[in-house]
């Protein structure tokens, strides 16, 4: 008999754990779902009583406010969720090890193990792990060992890997509808009935031609895959946009051309600072590590040049700064707009507006920065962060949060826009050109402005991908 998913728990009230696990109570009333965490702040936000919800995701609160109290249920109590469950997520962090063997590309899978462990110490009852978290592969199979050397007798665990590919700012959408399912399984009847009872959870909503199952390994290396290969598209385009500046040709048009193209597709070639998030420099350099301990050099040099570029983009954006204001911004006012790694999200998790304002503190410059999601107290932990060397006193000396676009621009002598938030669009630049220092530079780093039009205004506007 197929096995019948009644009760979920999610370990990990993170970005993925708490909108995927939302997403699926609210599309399955008949299951209840509880999401976990040790982080009791966490927990606190997703349960409080005016929804100031932990994350900001457009379209988030409505999911939260449909199913919280009906089958939706956040808690601290991981054991009492492990207990009950059927199905148990595991969605913790999976961040790259700082120290250590593989420190500075592999990843770090403790969280995954401590979880792991948690669950075989508490269930007395048959359970299917799912794997949710982004782990290098044959995690499952760490996994599997762990918890069967740790079972009781009469509990049986199935392992599955259902990789995550949500993206922030579109999570519920991309939720909603996904392009596709992934559940990789042991191809043995175990395996493959825990996949068919997953696969019964997610056919409540998503079409059954787009629920993939395949081999557990499979499953795990195409998440990663996936990532480079989206990671690769952005190097690729970046890598041009620097020939356009050099040659005068135009990387909106020629991404444009490209794109033309059924087999390339014109999604995801937008010219850039550099690429952010949590997870794209994390999933590749997971790759990195797999295909050196494969010893396969020639794969991670391979791979590892998709980060590189990406470094490099960074760094050319900050130099073209500098030269352009004639090549000092000490004690000049430098505006950054947006600090998120992208629009429609508060996370800054290797934003590019990190290194580019490290860059400018370096050069001794002012800045001020303004973005309407980022909560203050993470911008002063990412730039301390980014600047370990460098008191906080000292970085706040240097660095002014605004509340608005207009403020953050007022006696600036040059503008940065780092992240592609719409609003944006929308600024009175007639209001900030008359508040400015002149010559008024802007530089464009997510070519999301009408530079002709600013150019009327009166500014002297440098984007990326264009000659100067
Ligand atoms: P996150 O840091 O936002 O959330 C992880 C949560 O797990 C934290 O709140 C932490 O307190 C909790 N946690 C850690 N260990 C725990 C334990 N033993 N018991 C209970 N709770 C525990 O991370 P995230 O962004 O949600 O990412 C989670 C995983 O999903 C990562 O592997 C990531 O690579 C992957 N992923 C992320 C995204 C994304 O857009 N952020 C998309 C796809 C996949
Ligand atoms: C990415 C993937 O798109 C998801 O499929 C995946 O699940 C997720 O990583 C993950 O594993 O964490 P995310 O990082 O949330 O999602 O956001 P993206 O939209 O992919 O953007 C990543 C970065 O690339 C952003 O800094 C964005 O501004 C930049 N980008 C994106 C570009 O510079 N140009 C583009 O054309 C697209």
């Amino acid at each position: 008999d197929p096995v019948k998913v009644n009760k979920i728990c999610c370990i990990g009230a993170g970005y993925v754990g708490g909108p995927t696990c939302a997403v699926i109570a609210v599309k399955c009333p008949h299951i209840i779902v509880t999401i976990v965490d040790l982080n009791e702040m966490r927990i606190n936000a997703w349960n409080s009583p005016d929804y100031k919800l932990p994350i900001y995701e457009p379209g988030l609160e409505a999911v939260v406010r449909e199913a919280r109290g009906r089958n939706l249920f956040f808690s601290t109590d991981v054991d009492k969720a492990i207990e009950e469950a059927d199905l148990i997520f595991v969605s913790v962090n999976t961040p790259t090890k700082k120290s250590g063997v593989g420190a500075g590309s592999a990843a770090d899978l403790n969280y995954v193990e401590r979880a792991t462990r948690r669950i075989a110490t508490v269930a007395n009852s048959s359970k299917i792990v799912v794997e949710k978290s982004t782990v290098p592969c044959r995690t499952a199979e760490s996994m599997r060992t762990i918890l069967e050397a740790n079972s009781k007798p009469n509990c049986r665990f199935d392992i599955l890997s259902n990789p995550e590919f949500l993206a922030e700012g579109t999570a519920i959408s991309d939720l909603y509808n996904p392009d596709r399912v992934l559940i990789g399984s042991l191809q043995t009847p175990e395996g493959k009935a825990a996949s068919d009872a997953l696969v019964s959870v997610y056919a409540n909503w998503v079409p059954t031609e787009r629920i993939l199952t395949v081999g557990l390994w499979s499953s795990e290396l195409s998440k990663l895959a996936a990532n480079a290969m989206l990671a690769q598209r952005i190097s690729s385009i970046n890598a041009l946009s620097a020939i356009c500046e050099a040659t005068g040709a135009n990387i909106d048009e020629v991404a444009h051309a490209i794109g033309f193209d059924s087999r390339v597709g014109p999604k995801f070639l937008k010219a850039s600072v550099g690429f952010g998030g949590s997870c794209f420099q994390k999933d590749i350099l997971n790759l990195v590590y797999l295909s050196e301990s494969c010893h396969l050099p020639e794969v991670a040099a391979y791979w590892r040049q998709v980060v590189e570029m990406n470094e490099y983009q960074k760094r050319r954006f900050s130099k073209r700064v500098v030269d352009t204001l004639f090549n000092t911004i000490t004690d000049k006012r430098i505006a950054v707009l947006g600090f998120a790694f992208k629009a429609d999200t508060g996370d800054t998790r290797e934003s590019a507006a990190i290194t580019l304002i490290r860059d400018f503190q370096s050069e001794r410059a002012l800045i001020n920065i303004y973005d309407p999601q980022v909560v203050h107290s993470q911008i002063w932990t990412d730039l301390q962060e980014a600047s370990p060397q460098v008191p906080l006193d000292a970085i706040k000396k240097q660095v002014t949060i605004c509340s608005s676009a207009l403020e953050a621009c007022k006696d600036a002598e040059a503008v940065v826009i780092a992240t592609e938030w719409k609003e944006f669009l929308d600024i009175d630049w007639e209001a900030v050109y008359e508040n400015m220092n002149k010559p008024a530079f802007v530089f464009d780093g997510r070519l999301l402005v009408d530079a002709e039009k600013l150019r009327k205004i009166g500014f002297k506007v440098t984007t990326i991908g264009r000659p100067t």
